[in-house]
């Protein structure tokens, strides 16, 4: 079998590349151990702790570093360990998770823990393809807890993982081989070698101006970041959308979304505003693919099937965060006070 041209010359087999790959896993380890992130799923006690990885990277799939670190502290609070999450109601886990956003992760979440509760007495499976059978566990957050919370030589890709892997290869490679490639070379710290790439992601190979000076592994990279075309984020679709405030005996009228909606089903947020009205002000909402200009009318009697949540109802319900924000702004409730 000739060659191909097209194969990667990095790396081959034999003892070039083991050297090669020794050399650097090694020099990013060293590189993590003095640099690395202080982050809260990382504190000694939770990153041995297989619920308290399993939760971070489950918050960190859609949601960044800075957003999540708040959300998690509150969540372990509220529910410390596997048995608790497993023993509470979806919509008190939902609360918890109102202002995150991508629902679907605390519902599958909350699923999973009542599953490991029953099969396996609230042990969480340490082997990645039998975690990879839980809801709401794919690839990465499987190689993501058998390595950091079970040591297991398994890799956890990323979308920045796989920027920094790329431009130190000099090509994208196929997702399974390079997960092969960083299983290998993370075998004597798999969960330390995965979170190093990922602060080497975060930190040095940024997507548009990598700081390649500081890079350990500046001496191989194929590319220091060059060729890299940042793609410009997708334009967001521009919305407008009104919204009531209604309020009775200190309480405020709230509508719960249809459990079969495509987006935050079964959160509750304010009802729609039709017809004119008193105009309290205008805020700013970004989701996932649109730009929302909220409307916030003062109403008295708005339509639907409205529930009067007082204060410390609002606070327990799972309300969009777009819910949270208009209360926050427009009317002070506990609820409103939460960040999100
Ligand atoms: N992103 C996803 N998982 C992470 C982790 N464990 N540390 C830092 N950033 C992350």
């Amino acid at each position: 079998m000739t060659a191909s041209p097209c194969a990667p010359p990095l790396p081959g087999p034999g003892a070039a590349h083991g050297r090669r790959a020794r050399g650097a896993a090694r020099a990013l380890l060293t590189w993590y151990d003095a640099h690395r992130r202080d982050l809260p799923w990382r504190r000694a006690e939770r990153a041995r702790n297989p619920y308290c990885v399993w939760l971070a990277e489950v918050m960190l799939q859609q949601t960044r570093v800075a957003a999540a670190a708040g959300y998690y502290e509150r969540f372990l609070a509220r529910f410390p360990d596997l048995a608790s999450l497993a023993e509470a109601r979806e919509a008190d886990v939902l609360a918890l998770w109102s202002g995150l956003g991508y629902y679907r992760r605390a519902r599958q979440l909350w699923r999973a823990a009542r599953l490991v509760q029953v099969q396996s007495g609230g042990q969480l499976p340490s082997d990645y393809a039998v975690l990879r059978r839980l809801p709401g566990i794919g690839r990465y957050t499987a190689g993501a807890i058998a390595s950091i919370a079970f040591q297991q030589p398994v890799a956890a890709v990323d979308g920045n993982v796989r920027r920094v892997m790329r431009r130190y290869l000099g090509r994208e490679w196929a997702l399974r081989r390079l997960e092969t490639l960083i299983a290998d070379w993370g075998r004597e710290r798999p969960g330390d070698f995965n979170q190093a790439l990922m602060d080497l992601g975060a930190t040095i190979c940024l997507p548009r101006s990598p700081r390649c000076p500081l890079c350990p592994w500046r001496a191989a990279c194929r590319t220091r970041g060059e060729g890299e075309t940042a793609r410009p984020a997708a334009a967001r679709r521009p919305l407008t959308e009104r919204y009531a405030l209604a309020r009775r005996a200190g309480r405020i009228a709230l509508v719960q979304r249809p459990a079969a909606s495509a987006r935050m089903a079964g959160l509750w947020e304010l009802p729609r505003h039709r017809g004119r009205g008193r105009l309290l002000g205008r805020l700013r909402h970004a989701v996932t693919i649109s730009d929302i200009t909220a409307e916030v009318y003062a109403a008295h009697s708005p339509a639907g099937a409205i529930r009067w949540a007082s204060p410390a109802e609002c606070a327990a319900l799972p309300l969009t965060g777009l819910a949270r924000k208009i209360l926050r702004r427009f009317a002070d409730t506990p609820a409103a006070r939460l960040p999100g």
